[in-house]
């Protein structure tokens, strides 16, 4: 197989070799953000997980340090899993995480910093009372028990905690209550739990305002008008509910409750998992860290040393109708920006391809805005799609004509157009809005075999008469083309490997496959440079 250091990513981070994949335990404490991360020191495949941890002033930039938490004690001998950090109301902070203990049962530990005066927070403690919450209780599963939440303050001054596991066989975020952070009693709910599923991983629980980029600690008072959203990792994606935490009960109410889980909205509809937000009280915001894994095969993983990545990290909030999620990179990416390139004024007629020149098209983020000129001939919405987007992606794939789109991004093409990434939008008409239909389509990416390279996709819903045009905005990062679509209502990360990536230049297009006319009144491109991620600590 052919593998090279150049799809190794320039700006996404990773360590320099093995395998990692969730991110741990995200904060912002005493001005330096960190990141820990499931990792592997021995290999490239997944196994003898510790925590991984790298710090940063920008979350763009890292230094490495040293894995914060190992396979030392008996309750986390054959793995430190995934877990989550709270600051303690002095503002000391803690992590508590999933142990596999000495017989694999999952336990929930936790470890606090040995010097809180330490800026880098190396070393972490593990108190002799470990584990604190251990897989016993009705309908719980000592094999499907993990990933606990950030904590929070309940209004009667008691700290909660959620941990995804299976509950008589379904899904459920567990819920737990302590005073002192120690002595955690399981509620006799669920925070909230669902028959459409099986095991949730890595739940995810947050306050939200609406049509507000600004974020909220989930212990602050909540404030009125605040939403609650629960994400969950199933199904090999992320997805999420937007409701109200009910006081009165202490559960999750959703807005809308979908019995196939097929519909259930998604924090990406492409090569994301296991993500974890924070709030970052450096900015007010709340930010979005997610892992996206390697799509060649195992033994390519083990030929290159190093498997999975992590996405950029993105600021989210909720949009004003409050039933979606919005995400942008966080602004710091855009440090990384050097030459740029901006055209206006384009019109793009069937058939045509633009070529974007004068940037590195392997290591770049590109801007642009499609406006449509006629949007009557838009064809039919059909809610049936909806159940299996993939395969209308397949259907109405970036090379097929349609009505009104596709129109987008070609990116990492080769001269002769073999391989290439498609990112592109289609625009149907569903009663009075319209729904566009996002594709991140793989199928051409490489020449390689044994690739999973599928046609990502996801629908959103367009109100063409406010809204005017639809942006893309584009990451592209060697093997790594992470999209944005209308202002960050949709995301789409993929992985792609093109050969044309080892043999050097790569072409970028804007293209219109669709009868009807699109203008771009702003396109803008940059290269990007390099990111420092994995400086050594001096
Ligand atoms: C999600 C996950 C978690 C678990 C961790 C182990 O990717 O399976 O549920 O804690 O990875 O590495």
């Amino acid at each position: 197989s052919i593998v090279s250091t150049k799809y190794r990513t320039a700006y996404h981070f990773q360590p320099p070799k093995n395998w990692i994949n969730d991110p741990n335990g995200p904060m912002y404490y005493n001005g330096i953000y960190h990141q820990f991360y499931q990792y592997n020191p021995n290999g490239s495949l997944w196994g003898n997980i510790v925590w991984g941890h790298s710090v940063s002033t920008d979350l763009i930039n890292w230094i490495r340090l040293e894995p914060a938490i190992e396979r030392t004690t008996p309750s986390d001998i054959n793995g430190c899993w995934t877990g989550s950090a709270t600051i303690l109301k002095g503002g000391r902070p803690v992590i508590i995480y999933t142990g596999a203990d000495t017989e694999k049962r999952q336990v929930q530990n936790i470890v606090f910093p040995k010097n809180v005066s330490d800026p880098y927070l190396k070393e972490w403690i593990k108190p002799d009372n470990n584990p604190l919450i251990q897989p016993v209780g009705q309908g719980l599963n000592s094999d499907q028990f993990r990933d606990p939440t950030t904590s929070w303050i309940g209004p009667d001054g008691l700290w909660r905690i959620a941990i995804g596991a299976e509950l008589n066989g379904y899904s459920a975020a567990l819920l737990y209550k302590s005073e002192d952070f120690v002595n955690w009693t399981r509620v006799d709910h669920p925070l909230y739990s669902s028959n459409a599923s099986t095991m949730w991983e890595c739940p995810d629980f947050f306050a939200v305002l609406p049509g507000k980029n600004s974020g909220l600690d989930l212990s602050a008072a909540i404030p009125n008008g605040a939403k609650h959203v629960l994400k969950m990792s199933l199904d090999n994606c992320d997805k999420y509910m937007v409701g109200v935490y009910d006081l009165k009960s202490d559960t999750f109410v959703p807005d809308t409750v979908l019995d196939d889980r097929r519909l259930w909205s998604r924090i990406d509809y492409g090569n994301y998992y296991a993500s974890k937000s924070f709030f970052d009280s450096k900015r007010g915001r709340r930010i979005i860290w997610g892992w996206t894994n390697e799509t060649d095969s195992s033994s390519d993983d083990v030929a290159k040393g190093w498997a999975g990545i992590h996405a950029i990290p993105r600021t989210i909030w909720l949009d004003s109708n409050s039933k979606q999620l919005l995400q942008w990179p966080v602004e710091e990416i855009e440090s990384l920006r050097r030459e740029e390139v901006s055209h206006q004024g384009l019109e793009l007629n069937q058939g045509d391809l633009f070529e974007i020149k004068g940037i590195d098209t392997l290591q770049a983020d590109v801007e642009i805005d499609f406006e449509l000129t006629s949007i009557d001939s838009a064809g039919p919405f059909d809610p049936s799609w909806l159940l299996d987007i993939e395969k209308h992606c397949r259907e109405a794939g970036a090379s097929v004509h349609g009505d009104v789109g596709p129109f987008g991004l070609v990116v990492l093409a080769s001269d002769n157009m073999e391989e290439h990434t498609s990112v592109y939008f289609r625009v149907y008409k569903s009663q009075e809005k319209y729904m566009i239909l996002m594709c991140s389509d793989l199928r051409k990416s490489s020449l390689r075999p044994e690739l999973y390279t599928p046609a990502y996709g996801g629908f959103f819903e367009f109100d063409l008469e406010k809204e005017k045009t639809i942006s893309l905005r584009t990451l592209i990062d060697r093997s790594a083309v992470e999209s944005f679509g209308g202002g960050g209502k949709l995301c789409i990360m993929a992985r792609v490997y093109p050969v044309t990536v080892i043999n050097g230049g790569t072409r970028m297009y804007a293209f219109n496959n669709g009868t009807s006319t699109v203008k771009v009144p702003q396109l803008k491109a940059w290269s990007m440079r390099r990111a420092q991620v994995n400086v050594k600590m001096g």
